[in-house]
């Protein structure tokens, strides 16, 4: 990680880092069809069939299948019972994210020190073994009803987590080019924002990276609200969004009422080519948004010049955006789910570490647009 960025450097120092991260560990998502969403994220995002939790391993009441793809871990779980959490949370929310699970040093301390701060505890520090060693697991709550788990895994040799077996079903595809987790954002209620904002930086030592406010992130139509939030080292970015005020509903106001309240928005993930990882990506069938082809025309002129041919990112929709440090290429999928509510970002930074604040208005207006098609506008 880069950290001579003076922006950086103003995080590290102040952040206090009573929290030390390491990474994203693996991203939970509770689904109605965990098999048939694994075929899914295999099949068309290139991810890996890793491990297996279920009947067969002796859990009864869940499944969970875990892909990998480079560094990014996908957990997907069903409930095999009839009533449950798991089936309350797909009832209330539909598909989605539970668990943002974060690598760590030490989980009984990561609980402690978060709980002393007033993080409600989901999970106290629990130890789990089999052959290959151990692994401490503990969770905090956070927005809506999602959590963050933190999991040690320094004591431990085996592929996932004790409680798994390997899975090595015949390999569907090849990946993509997908690397590690850039970011997750969540969306949360109106007035909220601040709320969360300031729970990352009370409970888990973050410090506010970037702020947008309703002028920065408005269309004609519709706006909403953002801050970034920033762990110590920077490799745990939050970015925390609410609706504002606008002429028609904000999409921050689709996802809540559709998901039911507060929960993870977008995945980013990285990758090192964004030509080659979106062309795969649409051939096998996945949907992005589109900004209107004039978009091209004048964006050399904000961000001046690149390093890509223009005429491959105009073919696949990918938009750029420069800050002092560099420039970025970004693209957003349209809802992966049933519901209006979570998608993924595929980001490819060369220099730059913001979030596309050029690309705000364009995006926002094709998102309008989807809006507008399911009569949530
Ligand atoms: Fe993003």
């Amino acid at each position: 990680m880069n950290t001579s960025s003076p922006e950086l450097k103003k995080v590290v120092a102040e952040a206090d880092d009573f929290l030390p991260l390491l990474g994203t560990d693996h991203i939970e998502l509770y689904c109605g069809n965990a098999k048939q969403s694994a075929y899914y994220y295999m099949a068309a995002w290139g991810f890996q069939p890793l491990a297996f939790c279920g009947l067969e391993t002796g859990v009864r009441d869940r499944v969970s299948y875990v892909l990998r793809q480079d560094k990014i871990i996908l957990v997907l779980t069903s409930p095999l019972v009839a009533d449950g959490p798991i089936n309350d949370h797909i009832n209330r929310h539909g598909d989605g994210v539970k668990a943002i699970a974060l690598w760590v040093d030490d989980a009984k301390k990561s609980w402690e020190e978060t709980t002393s701060r007033g993080a409600e505890s989901v999970l106290e520090p629990t130890e789990r073994k089999d052959d290959a060693g151990h692994v401490v697991l503990s969770g905090i709550k956070t927005y809506g009803d999602t959590v963050h788990t933190f999991v040690e895994r320094r004591n431990y040799n085996g592929i996932f987590m004790p409680g798994y077996q390997a899975w090595n079903p015949i390999q569907v595809s090849q990946p993509v080019g997908l690397q590690f987790v850039d970011h997750m954002v969540g969306n949360v209620g109106w007035g909220e924002m601040n709320t969360w904002t300031e729970f990352y930086a009370r409970v888990m030592g973050f410090a506010q990276l970037i702020s947008f406010d309703d002028k920065d992130i408005s269309t004609e139509y519709t706006a909403l609200m953002s801050k970034v939030m920033s762990n110590g080292n920077g490799r745990i970015k939050f970015p925390i969004n609410e609706p504002a005020e606008g002429r028609k509903k904000s999409q921050i106001e689709e996802y809540i009422d559709f998901y039911q309240g507060a929960g993870v928005q977008h995945i980013a993930v990285a990758t090192s080519n964004i030509i080659e990882t979106v062309t795969a990506l649409r051939d096998r069938g996945i949907e992005f948004l589109q900004v209107p082809n004039s978009y091209y025309d004048t964006v050399l002129d904000r961000v001046g010049s690149i390093d890509e041919d223009l005429a491959p990112l105009r073919e696949l929709g990918i938009l750029i955006d420069r800050d002092d440090e560099g420039y970025l290429l970004q693209i957003f999928t349209k809802p992966v789910v049933d519901r209006p509510t979570m998608f993924f970002e595929i980001i490819q930074r060369k220099g730059a570490k913001s979030f596309g604040k050029g690309n705000f208005k364009a995006l926002f207006e094709a998102i309008e647009r989807e809006q507008e098609t399911r009569g949530t506008l």
